[in-house]
Order: structure tokens, then C-alpha cells, then sequence
């Protein structure tokens, strides 16, 4: 269904037909995952990638889903480099999106720090009413290599302590590249990090 297609709009829809022609693909072929709607990282009470690509179990045994860099505790203000990495046999295809949110209190639930998204393989869309920033592979970055896709991206820590905790949400997409949503496996997970004081 054209609606629920990941990208929408005419510079978009070219850029498929390009990488279509790349892959060797007829033009025709259906549209590629540029980047999953925001608001699918499992967290405060969002779906995950299920929401749409439910054909199969949800972390099911067979794959992983890691997200290394992010501390325990965080110092204020500091850059960390988170690195994410997808695995499953017979993945084909990757994608994933998170945000990284204050877990309590007042400000529960609003962004925590910033991503600033100038990774080539990632790109970042901030929602506008929410606030949030969600980052998530663009199209050279759904590509999967013997089962595996991993990406690099940046998170600064919120410049005070005072927010407290901040937990990030993961949901990952290990897909078959049918330009499907089904037969595709999703992983999602969670971590939580305290401000060193
Ligand atoms: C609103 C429905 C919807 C949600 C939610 C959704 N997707 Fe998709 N996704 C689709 C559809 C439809 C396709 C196939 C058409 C396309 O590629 O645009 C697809 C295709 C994909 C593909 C390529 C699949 C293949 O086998 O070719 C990847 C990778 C992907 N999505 C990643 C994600 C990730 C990661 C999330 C969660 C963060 C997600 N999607 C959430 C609808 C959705």
C-alpha cells in the first residue's frame, strides 16, 4: 500500500528507481527503505518495526541486535559514539531507528542530549511535536554484508546532570529484501544511563 511506503514524494521515488537500476533491478521495482516512519523504537509506549513487519516472531532466536558506546554513566556535554550492529544468517537487508530519551520525571519521555546526524549511512529527523530526534538508516545504509549491518553515530550527553537518567530505545529490522514487510525479523531493546555527578 502506497501510503504505508517508507518514503513518499518525487526526489525520493527517482532515487529509487536509480538504485533499482544499480542493483540491476528493472525500474519498476517497488520502493526502498530510505528510512522508517518515526516513532518506532519500542519506547514510551511507541510500537516498534513490528507495527508494520509482524510476519515473524519478535527477537527471535538466530539474530543479534547490539548497540556498543553507550555508558553506564555519562558525563555531561561529552560526545559519545554509539555503534550499532544487526545480525541475522540470512539478512539481506538492515534498518533500525532509536532515540535516546530521559527515562523519569518531569522530563520524562523529551530528548535527552542530541543526535547530530551527519553520518552518511544515518540520517536523523527530529519530530517536530514531540521534540525528539530519531535516527535511522538511509538507503546505502540498509545494506547488509554476510548477515550483518553495523552504524556509527553520535549522541552528546545533555549538558547538565540535572535531567537525570536517560534511556535509549532500539528497534532494528533484519529483513529479506522482498521490498516487503514480511518475512522480516525484528529486534528491539532497551539501556539505561545515570549522570556521573
Ligand atoms: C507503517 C508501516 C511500517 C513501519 C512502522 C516500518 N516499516 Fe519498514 N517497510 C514497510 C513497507 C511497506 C516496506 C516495503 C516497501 C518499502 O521498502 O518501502 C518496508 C520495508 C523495509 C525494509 C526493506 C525490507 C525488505 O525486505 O526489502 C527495511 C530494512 C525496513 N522496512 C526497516 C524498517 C525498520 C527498521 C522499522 C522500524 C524502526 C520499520 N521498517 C518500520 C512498512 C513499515
Amino acid at each position: 500500500v502506497r501510503s504505508f511506503r517508507h518514503s513518499a514524494g518525487a526526489a525520493l521515488l527517482s532515487g529509487c528507481i536509480a538504485a533499482g537500476l544499480a542493483r540491476g533491478a528493472p525500474a519498476s521495482a517497488p520502493g526502498h527503505p530510505y528510512g522508517p516512519p518515526p516513532g518506532h523504537t519500542g519506547g514510551f509506549g511507541e510500537p516498534t518495526c513490528r507495527a508494520c513487519h509482524d510476519s515473524e516472531e519478535h527477537n527471535a532466536p538466530g539474530g543479534t541486535l547490539h548497540v556498543e558506546g553507550f555508558p553506564a554513566e555519562y558525563l555531561p556535554g561529552r560526545r559519545y559514539t554509539l555503534v550499532v550492529t544487526l545480525r541475522r544468517q540470512e539478512m539481506l537487508r538492515a534498518g533500525f531507528q532509536l532515540a535516546i530519551r530521559y527515562a523519569s520525571g518531569d522530563s520524562a519521555g523529551r530528548q535527552a542530549g542530541a543526535l547530530p546526524g551527519n553520518e552518511p549511512r544515518i540520517e536523523v529527523v527530529r519530530e517536530p511535536v514531540s521534540g525528539v530526534s530519531y535516527a535511522h538508516q538511509n538507503f546505502p545504509g540498509s545494506e547488509a554484508t554476510d548477515g550483518g549491518a553495523a552504524w556509527r553515530l553520535a549522541w552528546l550527553a545533555p549538558a547538565a546532570a540535572a535531567g537525570g537518567p536517560v534511556v535509549l530505545h532500539i528497534s532494528a529490522n533484519a529483513a529479506n529484501d522482498d521490498n516487503s514487510p514480511l518475512g522480516d525479523y525484528v529486534y528491539s531493546d532497551s539501556a539505561t544511563s545515570r549522570p556521573r555527578r
